[in-house]
C-alpha cells in the first residue's frame, strides 16, 4: 500500500472521515471511579492504624526504679497500714490501686497534700485520714512513684469518670 493511497481524501458523503459528531467532552473530565476507589481505602486503612494505635494504650512512665523501690520503703512503713501493703486496702483505709486515685482524679499534689494535711472522708467510710509525720515532699514524691508505678501495672491511667 503506498502512503498517496492512504492520503487521499475519501468523498463519501455515508461515511464522513470526521467522526459524526459527538456530545462535546468536558475539559474536565469527571475523578474516575478508581481514584474513589483508592481514596477510600486509603481513608478506612489510614482509620484502622489509627485505632489500632489508640488501642495500645497509655505506655508506662519510666522510673528511676532506686527511687520506686525507696518509694516502696517509705510506702510500707508509713501507709501500708492503713492503704494495704499491696495498695489494695484495709479495715482502715481505701484501696490506691482504684481508678479513683489516678492522676487524673487525684494527681501527685493531692498526694502531697494528704500527708501534710491529712484527708477529711469524702470518698469512703473510713473516717479521715490523720496527717503523717516524718515525711518530707521529697519523700512523698518517692512514695508516688512507687503508687504510680503499681498503678500503670494495674492498667490504671486516668479515672474515665472524672
Ligand atoms: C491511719 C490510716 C491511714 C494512713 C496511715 C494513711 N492513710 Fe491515706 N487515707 C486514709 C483514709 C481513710 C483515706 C480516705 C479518705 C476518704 O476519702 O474518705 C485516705 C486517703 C488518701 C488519699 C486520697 C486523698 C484525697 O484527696 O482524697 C491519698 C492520696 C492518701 N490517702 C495517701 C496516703 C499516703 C501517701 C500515706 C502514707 C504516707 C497514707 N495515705 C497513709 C487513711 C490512711
Amino acid at each position: 500500500m503506498s502512503r498517496q493511497k492512504k492520503r487521499r481524501p475519501v468523498a463519501r458523503p455515508n461515511r464522513p472521515t470526521v467522526p459524526a459528531a459527538q456530545p462535546p467532552q468536558s475539559k474536565r473530565r469527571p475523578i474516575s471511579t478508581a481514584v474513589w476507589v483508592v481514596v477510600a481505602v486509603t481513608v478506612v486503612i489510614g482509620t484502622l492504624v489509627g485505632l489500632g494505635l489508640a488501642e495500645e494504650g497509655p505506655v508506662p512512665v519510666e522510673r528511676d526504679q532506686a527511687v520506686v523501690a525507696a518509694g516502696g520503703e517509705l510506702f510500707g512503713a508509713s501507709c501500708a497500714v492503713c492503704h494495704g501493703p499491696d495498695l489494695r486496702g484495709s479495715q482502715t483505709g481505701p484501696p490506691l490501686l482504684v481508678p479513683t486515685y489516678a492522676p487524673n482524679h487525684h494527681g501527685d499534689e493531692a498526694f502531697q497534700r494528704a500527708v501534710e494535711f491529712g484527708v477529711p472522708t469524702h470518698h469512703w467510710n473510713f473516717g479521715d485520714m490523720a496527717p503523717v509525720a516524718g515525711l518530707s515532699r521529697d519523700d512523698v514524691s518517692q512514695i508516688v512513684a512507687y503508687v504510680r508505678t503499681m498503678q500503670e501495672a494495674e492498667g490504671i491511667f486516668r479515672d474515665p469518670t472524672h
